[in-house]
């Protein structure tokens, strides 16, 4: 008994040992990077890499309806992912492992990539990449590079990053450099944390408890009496709290503005708008047949103005307490929430980033405006990718706040389809030309 125990634990950490994800400079192309996979599973029959990789594409051959499936051993500079549609029938998904000497259960798969964040899992006995998650079982996270979590199973993915290579990658008109989610300099690293806070009602991580990832820039808590400017920064439906760290790298994104003088040290909050009470089923994260009904934004918005906005008031400490120096961002479903808060929590920010938003026409009129003047005075910034499925609702709130001469900065990400290099793209380029900058914008925000 004991003895098998014994077998099973050292089995256990002789395969925690043995799967990993190393990104290899090469100095050649494609890319200029190779990323080396290994997993071991001796009973494995089929391992292919998904859980958030994409296949490529390039503009000439990406519409909103359509895109081109490269395999990453063919990529040309100015290539990228977008995240949508599906392959014609034949199609091979390029990320499958190979198990070369058949019975040692050790699988490899090694490609080029080029710059930008890549979330993936291991599926297992899989035959298709978007077929199988963890709600068929099939679906296993790198146990040597853990996401970002607050409790088991609120990530279905790990990520790493794949710096650029000026000499292999971009192209005049498309710009591949991710490299703002790259570490930044050591004195500049904030920190990235998990905070389970007060809320009655919450069914997840427990009964009445809810929580949100929680960044606190490097020089936070070092110098006597400063307070900082707060960000809330929303995930999008289907995700959670942790998405924006574990996904998007928000942390390093945050060092580097603030590493690069583009925003001053900002305490960012990044909530969690599933399973905020039992109105709606049990939100599971990453179970496909789980994602609808999403909770409404202005029942996101009750909830958060009731417990969260109030809990982190009354308990993060040297955080900044006027709208001026508080904004509200998010993707997609969470820029839906954005403009939610923009419209009817006008008095607690001053700055607001709708990123991808999923929203509706936008009803604003002269009467909205005319009843809260407030709206033509804010620091908002509204952004979409040109292969976005949302593009068109991003067009027309532009078009609304036009009509009603509210100014905005605006980003049309070239390479952007619904997915996290946009999100970077866009959370990048609010922090460079919108957040906290001077109000009331003007044709010259943002430009130094
Ligand atoms: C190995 O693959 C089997 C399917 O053949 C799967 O059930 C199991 O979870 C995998 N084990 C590990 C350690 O990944
Ligand atoms: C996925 O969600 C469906 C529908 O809510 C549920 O019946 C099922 O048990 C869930 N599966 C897992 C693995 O969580
Ligand atoms: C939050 O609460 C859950 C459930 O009790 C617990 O598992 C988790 O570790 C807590 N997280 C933190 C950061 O305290
Ligand atoms: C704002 O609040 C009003 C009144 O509760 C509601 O009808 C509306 O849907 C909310 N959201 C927006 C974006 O107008
Ligand atoms: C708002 O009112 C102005 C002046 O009355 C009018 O010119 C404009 O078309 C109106 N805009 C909208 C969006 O209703």
């Amino acid at each position: 008994m004991f003895h098998n125990k014994l077998l099973s634990l050292l089995a256990l950490c002789a395969w925690r040992a043995s799967a990993s994800v190393t990104v290899r400079k090469t100095d050649k192309g494609p890319t200029g990077y190779e990323v080396d996979f290994k997993y071991v599973n001796a009973t494995a029959s089929r391992v292919l890499i998904g859980g958030g990789l994409q296949a490529f594409t390039d503009q000439y051959h990406t519409t909103l309806e359509s895109r081109a499936w490269y395999d990453p051993r063919d990529y040309q500079p100015g290539d990228f992912y977008v995240s949508f549609g599906s392959p014609e029938d034949g199609y091979e998904w390029p990320y499958e492992m190979t198990n070369d000497d058949g019975d040692d259960g050790v699988w490899t798969y090694t490609t080029p990539l080029p710059s930008g964040i890549y979330s993936y899992a291991y599926l297992v006995d899989c035959d298709s990449a978007s077929a199988c998650g963890i709600e068929t079982g099939q679906l296993v996270i790198d146990p040597d590079v853990p996401p970002f979590i607050n409790v088991q199973g609120d990530q279905v993915a790990s990520s790493f990053q794949v710096p650029y290579d000026a000499r292999f990658q971009g192209t005049d008109d498309i710009s591949a450099d991710f490299d703002y989610a790259l570490p930044a300099p050591h004195r500049y690293r904030g920190t990235v944390r998990f905070v389970n806070y007060t809320s009655p009602g919450s069914i997840h991580p427990a009964p009445d408890v809810h929580h949100f990832g929680l960044y606190l820039p490097a020089e936070y808590g070092k110098i006597e009496g400063k307070t900082y400017p707060l960000l809330y920064l929303s995930h999008g439906a289907s995700g959670n709290g942790n998405d924006w760290e574990n996904l998007g790298r928000m942390s390093h994104i945050m060092d580097n503005l603030i590493a690069g003088g583009h925003v001053e040290p900002t305490v960012v909050v990044m909530p969690s708008f599933y399973n905020l009470d039992s109105s709606l089923p049990r939100f599971i994260y990453g179970n496909k047949s789980n994602v609808a009904p999403l909770p409404t934004s202005d029942h996101i918005r009750e909830n958060y103005q009731r417990y969260l906005f109030p809990w982190v008031e009354a308990n993060v400490e040297n955080v900044c307490a006027q709208p001026s120096c508080r904004a509200f961002a998010g993707l997609s479903w969470g820029g839906r929430l954005t403009y939610e808060m923009y419209v009817n929590a006008t008095g607690y920010f001053d700055y607001y980033g709708m990123f991808s938003p999923a929203t509706d026409r936008p009803t604003l009129d002269n009467e909205t405006l005319a009843a809260n003047p407030a709206l033509a005075d804010k620091g908002l910034f509204v952004a979409y990718g040109l292969y976005d499925f949302v593009f068109e609702n991003g067009r027309e709130l532009q078009a609304a706040l036009s009509a009603l001469d509210i100014p905005f900065v605006s980003r049309v990400t070239p390479f952007g389809g619904h997915y996290w290099n946009t999100w970077q793209d866009e959370l990048w380029w609010f922090g460079v030309k919108a957040l906290w900058k001077p109000k009331p914008f003007t044709e010259r925000t943002g430009r130094s």
